[in-house]
């Protein structure tokens, strides 16, 4: 393999992959270099464009730990994340669409009741929320498992915030059950806008290409429930002026809703409330698994 030039690279390195045992790396590999070619060659791009771009996933790698992941919120912000969850996520039209997962999911998170109050101290607005959990024939699903997760009236999480020891406490953020009918409600605050952590790279990025760092105030769901496909989604807020801009391009119409805003008073579960709440209804459609169905 000698003389290889600009013209003869690109077929040169697929051929490389001819001993490659594994179709499928195969495949994405040629497909790969397929397209990381045709970009340098469509851009005609230089050798210091080559360098930064280098320099920039090397900053993308030096400020990713265990807490804090850059090149999910690369790929986030890129769109990639949307797209590979889209295209792994095809479901019938009359069940609730999926989005993104987001860097700040936490497995094993506490465990509460049905009806009981998740936030656990965060900052907000008092919420009260509620909904069912069904199957696309319209089925009630007994016993779903709801693992919710919210930002708080600052824009954080609770994996944001440590303690002195440097721990965290979790707030705003919980595991529960559905009833036997399908029907989960629980306390907790009202969700705002916040930006992804944009104090490196990526943050770097959007503000050269002229883009802000914001999400639409949401709530994560993820709702596993046996014979039926996980959903991890979010319900987000009617009104919210960044729904038509969410950074992560996550926002589906399918999921916006209309947190309800109420005088003080009591929420429909008897909870008294001394400052103006808010209530949320969604209710969630599962398909059925393959195996199920
Ligand atoms: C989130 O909604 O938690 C999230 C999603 C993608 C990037 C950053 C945050
Ligand atoms: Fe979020």
């Amino acid at each position: 393999m000698r003389n290889i030039n600009e013209d003869t690279i690109t077929q040169a390195v697929i051929a490389s992959f001819s001993d490659c045992r594994d179709g499928r790396l195969r495949t994405v590999m040629t497909s790969l270099v397929q397209h990381l070619h045709a970009f340098a060659r469509d851009v005609h791009l230089t050798e210091d464009e080559w360098f930064k771009a280098i320099r920039f996933l090397t900053e993308v790698g030096h400020i990713t730990d265990d807490k804090r992941q850059e090149f999910i919120l690369l790929s986030d912000t890129l769109g990639l994340s949307m797209l590979v969850m889209s295209q792994n996520n095809r479901k019938p039209s009359n069940c609730t669409e999926a989005t993104v997962f987001g860097p700040f999911y936490v497995e094993g998170a506490p465990l509460y009741n049905n009806g009981e109050d998740i936030s656990n101290g965060a900052k907000g607005a008092p919420c009260y929320v509620s909904g069912q959990v069904r199957g696309a024939g319209g089925e009630a699903i007994p016993d779903a498992q709801i693992d919710v997760w919210q930002s708080d009236e600052d824009g954080f999480y609770d994996v944001q915030h440590l303690d002195e020891a440097g721990n965290v406490i979790h707030r705003a953020r919980g595991r529960l059950k559905g009833d036997a009918e399908g029907f989960f409600n629980f306390r907790s605050i009202l969700a705002e806008a916040y930006p992804i952590p944009h104090d490196g790279p990526v943050g770097r990025m959007l503000a050269a290409v002229g883009r802000h760092p914001w999400r639409p105030a949401h709530l994560h769901f993820m709702i596993e429930a046996p014979g039926y496909e996980t959903l991890i989604t979010h319900v987000f807020r009617d009104g919210d002026k960044y729904l038509e801009s969410d950074v992560v391009f996550g926002v589906r119409s399918t999921l916006i809703a209309e947190w309800k805003r109420h005088e003080p008073g009591v929420a429909p579960d008897g909870w008294e409330i001394d400052v103006p709440w808010y209530s949320l209804e969604y209710d969630f459609v599962l398909n059925p698994s393959e195996a199920h169905a």
